[in-house]
């Protein structure tokens, strides 16, 4: 998706706007711009391709100014090029603008601009708004007393061009017109405010600001923010000024760099252990025999009477949804579904009284998943959110719900939140179940297990070896098969995931007993099938299904028990995680996955961190 970064201090705008874009960077965009403002003068550099060409160019045309606006662009109206860049301006430089965001009704407004003999440069529609607020300027009317507002006709002229709009938006725009303002506006695509010492920040994400402000504003639909260097102000719809509340960036800068690892999805992994034990800490109480939480928001009562539980997500999200309904029906037996967000939110299916609806999501911006909350909410459910970002949007639209505490999450392919996803969710199975009808040994036997996950998993990280090996044996397959049953069918389905995503590779998963009703036809020795096979209680199970597909010349590779020599006797490749309950193994098993698609990406020279064609956060439909 699309980033926004914008500035108005006392020091240089320049390198503020390039850092914090590089920042952004993992969203995925291909193309990057800004707009700075020195004295009364636009300064506009723009270019297609990545931040570093951007940086070139300033370097042989600075751009001037203590203010100013920057943008990557992830292509949805016209090609990536230097045209298309964002910012882009209206009125012959009255006003430039970035834009995140799909203006759905941008070709007829062009039209009506066009017949006003408006002359555009660009295909997109954030040119569209450019040139609204342009025209607008020039015709506002004035008669709005603003106070002490330091640029009423500019919020007028913005104001009144977000009412023409539909569609989404997160936008930023500046004018010469206004040297020391910049103003921000949201709809439907995420805008924080970030408050400094004689500066201020905008920027579509908190990652961007990390190390610059830790005092920060999310901005809320139909929301403007006008920023100077000493003041910033939050206007209502009606355009009258409104208390925010600050929160604190838990973020550190570390967190926001590679560190000793080449890739941040390598760094993610390894950051596992740590990020469970954040996900852990101060939840899980030897007392009570149980996990709780502090952010659920509905009472005891309430939460007995839950009959069902729809959990809603995308992608890997979704996954670890999968994990959670095995894990709430075994421990709370309460009856779950799992929804595909983008599917659930036009569905509309009969949903009992007494069911609450949980979205899964890293980013809490998801389009698809805020509208499958917003639908449930509409039909007066409970709603909980378990997220990773403080203060997005649907962490702030839910009831309640609880932050993974993962930490900010670069790589485009999620790894520790998925990781810390379940680890919620196996607390949250042990909360339900312990109102229900886990007794406190039960309850006190799930707390030590979970106490031991970090360290499992540490120990899980060992395989990276082995890993390493398979992937160069078998890295040059075009084709891969993920299976595994029971809790081990989700993780099937995310270490297909995450080969396709970061390798390219075609990658199925499936339940490994539903191989015999089709998918076994696609095996032969140049596809290799990847068993997810700890001890359990269906073991013989599986292990009868790999007979299956080695009878037919496919290649094994399998994860297995540390020491299970049945199964390295029969698979061509054994990879060992540690033995742990089998409610918890998705937390083990997936890590070698995770390593597995890293390795293979990176031995097919694929750009792990930001692969083709994909965002980190999905904020369109
Ligand atoms: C996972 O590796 C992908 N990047 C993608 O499937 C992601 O999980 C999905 O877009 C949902 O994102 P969210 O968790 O931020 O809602």
């Amino acid at each position: 998706m699309c980033g926004i970064v914008g500035y108005v201090g006392f020091r240089d705008a320049e390198p503020i706007l390039l850092e914090g874009l590089r920042r952004l960077e993992y969203r995925g965009y291909d193309s990057a711009g800004l707009a700075t403002l020195h004295g009364t003068r636009l300064h506009l550099r723009k270019r297609a391709g990545r931040i570093q060409d951007l940086t070139r160019h300033v370097r042989d045309r600075p751009a001037p100014g203590s203010i100013g606006i920057s943008h990557t662009r992830w292509a949805t109206h016209g090609p990536a090029n230097d045209t298309n860049a964002h910012p882009h301006v209206g009125g012959n430089g009255l006003v430039a603008v970035v834009h995140n965001g799909v203006i759905e009704n941008y070709a007829i407004l062009r039209r009506q601009l066009e017949a006003e003999g408006v002359l555009f440069t660009s295909d997109t529609d954030t040119e569209v708004i450019a040139q609204l607020i342009a025209r607008n300027l020039r015709t506002v009317s004035g008669d709005r007393d603003w106070g002490d507002l330091p640029c009423g006709d500019l919020i007028e002229a913005v104001s009144d061009t977000l009412d023409l709009l539909k569609g989404t938006y997160g936008l930023a725009v500046v004018s010469p017109h206004y040297p020391d303002v910049v103003i921000g506006a949201r709809l439907g695509s995420p805008l924080v405010l970030g408050i400094g010492e004689g500066e201020h920040y905008l920027a579509s994400d908190p990652g961007a600001l990390v190390g610059l402000a830790d005092k920060v504003v999310y901005l809320k639909d139909r929301q403007l923010c006008v920023l100077t260097r000493g003041e910033w102000h939050i206007l209502d719809q009606e355009r009258s000024r409104v208390q925010a509340s600050i929160h604190e960036i838990e973020w550190e800068v570390a967190d926001a760099d590679k560190g000793v690892f080449e890739h941040y999805m390598l760094k993610e992994i390894y950051e596992q252990p740590e990020a469970l034990e954040n996900a852990l800490r101060g939840r899980l109480s030897d007392e009570e025999a149980s996990a709780h939480f502090g952010g659920l928001n509905l009472d005891t009562q309430a939460l007995r009477r839950v009959e069902r539980i729809i959990l809603t997500a995308c992608g890997t999200s979704y996954h670890a949804a999968l994990v959670g309904e095995y894990l709430i029906e075994e421990f709370a037996r309460i009856p779950v579904e799992v929804e595909y967000a983008s599917e659930f939110r036009y569905r509309n299916p009969p949903i009992d009284r007494n069911t609450i609806v949980i979205a899964i999501t890293q980013s809490g911006e998801t389009a698809d998943t805020l509208a499958a909350l917003r639908e449930s909410k509409r039909k007066g459910h409970p709603t909980l959110a378990l997220c990773n970002v403080v203060g997005s949007t649907i962490a702030r639209e839910t009831d309640g719900g609880v932050y993974l505490h993962a930490g900010p999450e670069i790589g485009v392919a999620s790894t520790k939140a998925f990781t810390n996803q379940v680890a919620v969710l196996t607390m949250l199975a042990l909360h339900f179940g312990r109102m229900r009808h886990l007794s406190a040994l039960q309850g006190a036997q799930m707390v030590r297990e979970l106490r031991g996950v970090p360290d499992a998993v540490r120990q899980a990280l060992h395989c990276h070896d082995s890993v390493r090996r398979v992937a160069e044996r078998y890295g040059h397959a075009n084709n891969f098969l993920y299976l595994g049953r029971q809790y081990h069918y989700p993780v099937a389905l995310e270490g297909a995931l995450k080969l396709k995503e970061i390798s390219y590779i075609h990658a199925e998963g499936y339940p490994a007993a539903e191989m015999k009703h089709g998918p076994i036809a696609l095996v032969d020795v140049d596809t290799p099938s990847v068993f997810l096979m700890p001890r359990g209680p269906i073991f013989d199970k599986v292990m009868s299904n790999l007979e299956e597909v080695k009878a037919r010349g496919g290649p094994v590779i399998a994860v297995a028990c540390e020491g299970d020599e049945e199964v390295a006797a029969r698979a061509d490749e054994v990879i060992y995680v540690p033995e742990v309950p089998e409610y918890l193994q998705p937390l083990v098993t997936v890590v070698p996955l995770q390593l597995l698609a890293y390795h293979i990406a990176v031995l097919r020279d694929c750009d792990v961190d930001k692969p083709r064609n994909l965002a980190k956060s999905v904020t369109v439909e």
